[in-house]
């Protein structure tokens, strides 16, 4: 299970420290991602016995270097927009899609279907509304289990707070509207939510659709989602593959006519992808010393959205003794742009460069031009 990629390894930035600081010379802002890592991420899943079939949920990280890559590797794409369709075509076009919206209009799911594209539910108002569009069509439907789970209630996607999936009680007026159209359901799938380190989450979560399928009939497969996490705080254990391949096969000698789909999106990429800003003031007011640096909440919302935690070490003077405590702050108009709380480093100066880990999912993509600021430059390593 390739525990080369666990957390105990130092992480890939450490050995590249003069190239890191060369990009960092050609401006900052700027994210840098590490395609050797997002390989050795990929072979680890791929050795999961269990699984059928892998998609890359391409919203973590849309890069076209990483699209290759992972498509390379044997992934599929898990696409929820017209965009993200169009990213996977052009930078992927072998890697099978699936397209799973939320709310989307009428009209990409038309589009989505005219191209041939395998699209999940989880409503019945597409069914109820646009039904001439799924006739005699193959779909997915994506299920409310009544829980939801990861890092940060914002991002739990099931249960009565969560706007996803269709509750088990429309399961028959679903199928009903999907006989009338002639369509079949052969894919049902669950996303409960992201940043999850308990490997006993999917085997639960395998074992719920499982015990639904053959109320469906028509099943092929069973994708139990992403939210595969990783540690990012003092003593989370990192999720346990072994353990989750074994929970999985388990249950797949009681299902073995069903494939198994997994659709990952953090686990990938997030540890391959580091964040270079640079500082640019510092200031002591009250109890506290401000680090400002010329990346903030435009370029990686996380820390003010989801108060997640990423680790900041100054690369300039990587051997200096950590002995200042500071606020490292953005430039953005708001008290939330705090990209990390009382951090212990060493004493910067304006100009040396910061490097933010773990910074490869959901940084680029969720990145703003508020203030008119304008995205974060990305670049790719070999
Ligand atoms: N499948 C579905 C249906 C999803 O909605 C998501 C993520 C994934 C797969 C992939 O989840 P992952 O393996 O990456 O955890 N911006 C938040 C995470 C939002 C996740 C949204 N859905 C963050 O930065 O933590």
């Amino acid at each position: 299970y390739a525990p080369a990629v666990a957390a105990a390894s130092p992480p890939w930035w450490r050995g590249a420290r003069a190239r890191l600081l060369d990009a960092a010379a050609r401006g900052t802002p700027r994210y840098v991602y590490h395609l050797p890592s997002v390989r050795a991420h990929a072979q680890a899943l791929r050795a999961l016995g269990a699984v059928d079939r892998w998609h890359y949920a391409l919203k973590a990280n849309p890069h076209p270097a990483l699209l290759a890559a992972l498509a390379a590797a044997g992934f599929g794409l898990e696409c929820v927009s017209p965009g993200e369709l169009d990213a996977a075509r052009s930078h992927a076009p072998q890697a099978p899609r699936l397209f799973t919206p939320n709310f989307a209009p009428r009209a990409d799911y038309a589009a989505a279907l005219a191209a041939g594209e395998l699209v999940t539910l989880d409503a019945l108002h597409p069914l109820q509304h646009w039904g001439e569009l799924f006739a005699a069509r193959e779909i997915g439907l994506r299920v409310d289990l009544g829980s939801g789970v990861g890092h940060h209630e914002k991002v739990r996607t099931g249960g009565s707070a969560s706007k996803f999936g269709l509750p088990l009680g429309d399961i028959d007026a679903f199928l009903a509207l999907t006989q009338r159209q002639g369509a079949r359901v052969v894919v049902l799938h669950a996303h409960l939510g992201s940043g999850v380190l308990d490997a006993a989450h999917w085997p639960r979560v395998y074992a719920q659709l499982a015990s639904l399928a053959e109320r469906i009939g028509t099943l092929r497969a069973l994708n139990i989602g992403g939210g595969l996490g990783l540690p990012q705080r003092a003593g989370e254990q990192p999720l346990d593959l072994a353990a989750l391949d074994a929970g999985l096969l388990e249950i797949k000698r009681a299902y073995p006519q069903y494939e198994l789909w997994m659709e990952p999106g953090r686990y990938l990429v997030a540890e391959a992808g580091v964040l270079l800003a640079r500082v640019t003031q510092l200031k002591s007011k009250d109890a506290r010393t401000y680090l400002g640096v010329d990346a903030g909440m435009h370029t990686l919302l996380r820390p003010a959205l989801y108060g997640a935690r990423h680790g900041i070490v100054n690369l300039t003077r990587a051997e200096a003794p950590a002995d200042a405590l500071y606020q490292v702050v953005g430039p953005i108009c708001e008290s939330g742009d705090v990209l990390g709380s009382d951090r212990r480093l060493p004493a910067a100066q304006e100009g040396d460069v910061m490097l933010i880990e773990h910074a490869g999912a959901y940084g680029a993509t969720m990145a703003s031009n508020y203030n008119l600021r304008g995205l974060p430059l990305e670049e790719v390593f070999e």
